[in-house]
């Protein structure tokens, strides 16, 4: 029974562990000297002044002392106890001549803005300032992170994105944490609420959190060009400049794909690169990010076969990308020793200098590649020829040149439009293909092109979008 119990224990921490708190950096309160226009709290002679049209929740957290304040026609103060604002009766001392100074607009702060968020694997992290360093689209809130807002503070964030919600797994508000989504939705509507979110999206609370221990994939590229609207690139001086998935800009460094089986747990990963690795004084000045996303694959180069899910590490070290190329390293040869037992079948790196582990050691996973590739193919041949046996499909004439074929000539030969499926440049020679009475759903071989599927999605009704 004991054991039960902490079996469940186990799983449920395993399970919190895939889950990032993400923390909204901004806050609208009236301590924070970034917020008034000069730069500095007004003190006992001077005149704290909001703008009249602005609508703004302003958290105090003590007692100030003001000559005059100036109030906007919507808004609040939520003050903290033993907070508030009372007048001098003469000068404060040390306080100077007495300005007027101006709270400022937060009204522009968007959701999507990657530099106003930042995340961390716990709770106790992100107040301890453990943050960790992420792709553009993952510093934003994924739809399982936790979303935190100050405790002790309050904001206003808009939250516009052409998508109708935004849904999340919670969100903490004032050191109240909303998992529940009607719970949520009412406190929206109410009158803190819709000072502090605004804009066309509503922020939906109760998405499950992330339950596979490998990671989860963010869900933030249909928002990528939303969150890269604001973020501005930096020169860069490396030979080949990387772009990681879900990142906004090219980048001096070097990108690690880890290829992972049942067993692989990212959370564990995370931490053993970090103990391993970027606790090391030469990689001090390291920004590493781990997520899980998602590559098309192509098996022979043109045969797409859906997309699968593999580990990306992006590292970059600030400067040319030579201490990360040398990270990258490490991090691929503690896989090559170290990779079974984490659940992990392969890694290997592209750096910016243009090198990569497939120069040396690395063409293991090149052999396998291609020898899994040609079983398929030989597969797939020995599949369409049961077919052809079977009657089910019709087995075109194999002809062994193509090349005397003049592309696009014998359209007419066809005796009706063709579907290209993807215009694949790869694929214009279907246009020399003999007479096939119905191209759709059909497997055919040809000399040049190997085996090719024709996609049923397309619509049969759709005419050649080639011609
Ligand atoms: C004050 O606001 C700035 C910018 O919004 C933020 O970076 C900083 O953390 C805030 N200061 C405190 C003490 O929270
Ligand atoms: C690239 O690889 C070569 C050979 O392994 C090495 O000498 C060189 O330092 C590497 N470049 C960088 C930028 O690390």
């Amino acid at each position: 029974m004991l054991k039960t119990q902490h079996m469940l224990l186990l799983l449920c921490l395993v399970g919190a562990a895939n889950a990032l708190y993400k923390q909204w950096i901004p806050d609208t309160n009236y301590e924070n000297k970034t917020n008034w226009d000069k730069g500095a709290v007004p003190c006992g002679n001077d005149i704290a002044q909001f703008s009249a049209q602005r609508k703004v929740s302003v958290f105090v957290e003590t007692l100030h002392a003001v000559k005059e304040m100036r109030l906007p026609v919507d808004g609040e103060f939520i003050l903290n106890s033993g907070a508030g604002f009372f007048v001098l009766p003469g000068q404060e001392p040390g306080c100077g001549q007495g300005v007027a100074t101006k709270f400022k607009d937060s009204d522009s702060l968007q959701w999507f803005d990657p530099a106003l968020w930042q995340g961390a694997a716990t709770l106790d992290d992100l107040q301890r300032g453990n943050v960790l360093f992420s792709v553009h689209e993952e510093r934003v809130p994924c739809q399982y992170d936790d979303v935190v807002f100050k405790a002790l503070s309050s904001f206003k964030v808009d939250t516009s994105s052409s998508q109708s919600s935004i849904p999340v797994k919670s969100v903490s508000v004032l050191g109240k944490k909303f998992d529940s989504g009607s719970e949520f939705s009412q406190y929206l509507s109410s009158h803190t609420g819709r000072l502090q979110f605004h804009g066309s999206s509503a922020v939906t609370v109760g998405n499950p959190g992330c339950g596979d221990p490998s990671g989860c994939e963010c869900g933030n590229s249909v928002n990528h060009e939303r969150i890269c609207g604001s973020v501005k690139c930096a020169a860069l001086n490396c030979k080949m400049p990387l772009s990681p998935v879900g990142h906004c800009c090219e980048v001096c460094g070097a990108i690690v794909t880890v290829h992972y089986a049942g067993g692989f747990n990212m959370q564990t990963y995370r931490q053993r690169i970090h103990n391993l690795f970027l606790i090391l004084p030469q990689y001090k000045s390291i920004q590493l990010g781990i997520s899980k996303v998602s590559r098309s694959q192509r098996l022979l180069v043109i045969f797409p076969f859906g997309a699968s899910p593999e580990i990306q590490v992006t590292i970059l070290d600030g400067g040319d990308g030579t201490q990360a190329e040398a990270l990258a390293w490490d991090i691929v040869k503690d896989v090559r020793t170290h990779g079974s037992h984490l659940g992990i079948t392969e890694a290997e790196f592209q750096a910016s200098s243009g090198n990569s582990s497939d120069q040396s050691a690395g063409s293991v996973g090149m052999v396998v590649g291609v020898v899994l590739g040609v079983l398929i193919t030989i597969v797939l041949i020995l599949i369409a020829v049961a077919l052809v046996r079977r009657g089910v499909i019709q087995m075109p004439s194999v002809r062994l040149s193509l090349s005397s074929f003049k592309r696009n000539s014998d359209i007419g030969e066809l005796g009706g439009p063709l579907d290209h499926g993807f215009a694949n440049p790869m694929f214009d020679n279907l246009n020399t293909l003999p007479n096939i009475p119905d191209l759709h759903n059909s497997i055919s071989i040809t000399q040049t092109g190997g085996v090719y599927f024709v996609n049923p999605v397309y619509d049969e009704n759709e005419t050649d979008f080639n011609a």
